[in-house]
């Protein structure tokens, strides 16, 4: 930050997905703009997402991939700020990418193109960029937000808040954004870890020797279901259909797994037509991996070879091969999560400009907001066009 006072137009409290792209866009309409972070540098957690290659966006993306207290907010800043808009970025930088699976678009080389590239980007519109600066208080007065740092007061008309969600706290992640929001009078809606590793205890504990093990299963909770793939872990349960799940799970619920989600309803009674001599054990083997075959055959109790066995009992089987019930005793929290679910409630802000409709000047964006999507690029798509909306507000 300058040693002398700049007049800036706004202030952006977080050089992360949302404060960079934020800046870019309010810079590059001619705005003074001032971004700051307390981390020593911009977009950690870009670096490391999607296993360093950042999977920047999803092509699916639309509002009903967003959990949040209302499912309409999303709507207006997603539509003006699409995934092909990212990728044309992405694109005119000529960052190499690829289509993983179900329109999660990845970079081919590595996170820090799309780093440098939103970098580049606050450098076209004369960001001003201070990292390692902490943020001693927020205060407002005639108008104009005064941000007292070591580094000295900066003030400005608006201020945007995009200092995200408290996952992953070792990475200097912090729920920054509900005091400040909640000192502007705005609600928080209850903040929970989300895209998180579930574990289990009791008699589902015996699940976590099958560590390592996976496999492509339907996990649902309520009526809320995901097909992929789920994995064992010495904890409990993970893989991309439990992060999905663990968004929409709450204490006390089961999370029931399809593991034959390919297998006809009737498939164990015709098996027992057409092959009597054989075992659960044995179908099982040939359907899923050996340990998890085993561990369910065991389960189920049912070693007789299929002709000896009833009718109703091998329906019975079936139809809890097809939702077996785990109740998860938690989650693996804020230090495992992919997001932070819950956050500044949409109520008290504008859908169009992100701005907080009793505190003129004042802008959420980013995971900070109630709006949590669903793993595969939806969480920075979303930050983007939170960004982008703020961004031509201020
Ligand atoms: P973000 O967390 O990016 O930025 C917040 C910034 O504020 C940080 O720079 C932080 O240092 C700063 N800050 C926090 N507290 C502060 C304070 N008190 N003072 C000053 N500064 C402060 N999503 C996706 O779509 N595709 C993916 O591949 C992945 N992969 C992924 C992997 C891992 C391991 C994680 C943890 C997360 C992901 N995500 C993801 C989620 C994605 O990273 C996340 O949704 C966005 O980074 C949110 O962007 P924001 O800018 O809102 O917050």
């Amino acid at each position: 930050m300058p040693t002398a006072p700049t007049p800036y137009d706004a202030i952006i409290l977080g050089a992360g997905a949302a404060g960079l792209m934020c800046a870019a866009v309010a810079g590059q309409r001619g705005r003074k703009v001032l971004l700051l972070d307390h981390a020593d540098e911009p977009g950690k957690k870009i670096l490391i997402s999607g296993g360093g290659r950042c999977n920047f966006t999803n092509l699916h993306t639309a509002p009903d991939r967003y959990l949040s207290g209302n499912r309409h907010f999303a709507k207006s800043a997603l539509s003006r700020y699409t995934a092909q808009d990212f990728l044309a970025l992405v694109e005119r930088y000529g960052i190499a990418w690829h289509e993983k699976t179900l329109g999660q678009l990845f970079c081919d080389g590595s996170a820090r193109q799309i780093v440098a590239m939103l970098l580049e980007e606050c450098a076209k519109g004369a960001v001003d960029i201070a990292c390692a600066c902490p943020i001693r208080e927020v205060t407002h007065a005639d108008g104009q937000y005064h941000v007292n740092t070591p580094r000295g007061i900066a003030t400005a008309p608006a201020l945007v808040i995009a200092t995200g969600g408290p996952s992953i706290p070792k990475m200097g992640a912090t729920g920054f954004a509900y005091d400040l929001a909640r000192q502007f009078g705005l609600k928080v809606v209850q903040p929970r870890p989300a895209l998180v590793p579930l574990t289990l205890s009791g008699e589902d504990a015996l699940f976590r020797e099958l560590s390592g093990v996976s496999a492509d299963v339907v996990a649902r909770t309520g009526k809320t279901r995901f097909r992929e793939a789920a994995l064992f872990t010495h904890r409990g349960l993970s893989g991309p259909a439990i992060l999905q799940i663990s968004s929409y799970w709450r204490h006390g619920e089961g999370v029931g797994i399809d593991f034959l989600p390919d297998h006809p309803r009737d498939w164990l009674l015709a098996a027992k037509r057409e092959a009597p001599r054989t075992t659960l054990r044995r179908l099982l083997r040939a359907a899923l991996a050996e340990r998890l075959a085993d561990r369910l055959a065991a389960d189920l109790a049912l070693e007789a070879e299929l002709g000896n066995l009833p009718d109703r009992a091998l329906a019975a089987a079936q139809a809890r091969l097809a939702d077996w019930t785990f109740l998860p005793n938690g989650s693996e929290g804020y230090a495992k999560a992919e997001v932070t679910a819950g956050g500044v409630d949409t109520a008290g802000l504008s859908s169009q400009t992100m701005e907080a409709k009793a505190v003129p000047g004042l802008y959420v964006i980013g995971e900070a907001v109630d709006v949590t999507g669903w793993l595969g690029g939806y969480n920075f798509q979303w930050a983007w066009a939170s960004a982008n909306a703020a961004g031509q507000a201020v």
